[in-house]
């Protein structure tokens, strides 16, 4: 079996995250001109959407003139891991990569950064459970941190130019039928003591923290609400729903459906997701939230399941089916939305925000990067 997977196999990892930071530089070309020359600071660059923030601006500063590179700062304090991906940049120039946990004060010899992007916080259902406080802490007690060294960069010429603050579609918890899909107005409707309060409550009281700052000191932060995105960078032991398929696919199991099937999502390929998230960073407006993510198809998690059946057989002769198992995890699916789907036109409109990989072929690109990355630490 595992000799036909590999037959059959007729692209690479490698070739799919090239095809896809092409992809996105070219989108990002005005913005990355923008910030050519300046210092960025990224936290939580060691984990999933960390991994394409981080690449883009390698990718970039290879081809960029001397002095148009970018400079990036990563910080993370590698709870879920350090990947062999970071570890390998370490000598990369123009990046510097820092164990640093941004719950504790700022390091004392901060440079001056123009852009910050705020990413740390766990993100996966089942491990933000795991790590409740610290999940809290970070959304709100690191936000802190940034915002204020955000503000004491004030309007000088040190002055930050832009902050995106990583909020969620979570946020809007389990929005009544009338209001999917779900637009930036929309105000949520969400439990403040469920098993996903610790995440959603936190990144709401960010975002309030976000647009507080901006009013009353200038800080120039806006927040992005990413809608599920997938692809290279998602450990195949993350836990969230495509992983935990493709980890099926690799041992060449069943797929193991832990629902009935029927929630739905809109799912958005990576590569599109961090167009959106630079633009923001960029473009956005002041306090301002954006959406981002696809607009459609809106695809039950039973259907997600079948597609990657799909491309398992079309790519690697897998032979394995859909079927339902029960979670052994109580909570797994308590406060889980029933559907999600977002409104994104304000990205479109305001950022040029402009997503264009379609399910199938970002689930081929998925696959053919687990095919190389089946084994990841269980973090
Ligand atoms: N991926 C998505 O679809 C999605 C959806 C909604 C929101 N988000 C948000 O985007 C951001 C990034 O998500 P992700 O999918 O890359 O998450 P992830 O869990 O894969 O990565 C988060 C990273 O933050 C680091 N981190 C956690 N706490 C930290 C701390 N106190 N100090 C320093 N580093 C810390 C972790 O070690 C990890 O490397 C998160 O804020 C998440 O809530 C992501």
């Amino acid at each position: 079996m595992l000799r036909r997977m590999v037959v059959m196999m007729n692209a690479s990892a490698s070739t799919v995250v090239e095809a896809d930071l092409d992809y996105i530089c070219s989108a990002l070309a005005p913005e990355l001109a923008q910030m050519a020359g300046k210092n960025l600071l990224i936290t939580g660059g060691a984990g999933f959407l960390g991994y394409y923030l981080v690449l883009t601006i390698v990718h970039n500063n290879r081809s960029a003139p001397t002095d148009e590179k970018i400079n990036v700062s990563v910080f993370d304090n590698y709870i879920r891991g350090l990947p062999e991906w970071l570890q390998a940049l370490k000598n990369e120039p123009h990046i510097n990569i820092v164990r640093h946990d941004v719950t504790d004060q700022l390091p004392k010899d901060m440079k001056d950064y123009q852009y910050i992007i705020h990413a740390a916080s766990i993100a996966s259902p089942i491990y933000y459970r795991r790590y409740p406080i610290e999940t809290m802490d970070a959304n709100v007690n690191g936000l802190r941190h940034l915002l204020e060294y955000g503000r004491s960069q004030g309007e000088s010429d040190k002055a930050i130019e832009g902050f995106l603050f990583y909020s969620t579609s979570e946020i809007y918890g389990d929005p009544e039928p009338e209001n999917i899909p779900t637009p930036e107005t929309y105000r949520g409707s969400v439990s403040c003591t469920g098993p996903r309060a610790c995440y959603d409550e936190s990144k709401r009281y960010g975002e309030t923290l976000c647009v507080n700052f901006a009013t009353a000191y200038g800080v120039p932060v806006r927040m992005a609400r990413p809608f599920n995105n997938y692809g290279p960078g998602l450990k195949i032991t993350d836990r969230r729903v495509l992983p935990d398929f493709a980890r099926n696919i690799f041992a060449d199991e069943d797929i193991a459906l832990l629902s009935d099937g029927s929630p739905t999502r809109t799912f958005c390929y990576i590569a599109d997701a961090i167009v959106g998230y630079y633009k923001i960073l960029v473009r956005g407006r002041s306090g301002e939230p954006y959406n981002i993510g696809a607009e459609k198809p809106e695809v039950s998690v039973g259907e997600l399941a079948e597609k990657c059946v799909k491309v398992g057989r079309d790519l690697f002769g897998y032979t394995g089916k859909v079927v339902r198992k029960q979670s052994d995890d109580e909570e797994y699916l308590v406060d889980n939305p029933n559907r999600r789907c977002p409104v994104i036109a304000k990205a479109r409109q305001e950022l040029d925000y402009n997503p264009s990989i379609d399910i199938d072929d970002g689930l081929r690109r998925t696959m053919l990067w687990y095919a190389e990355n089946r084994i990841a630490e269980e973090a």
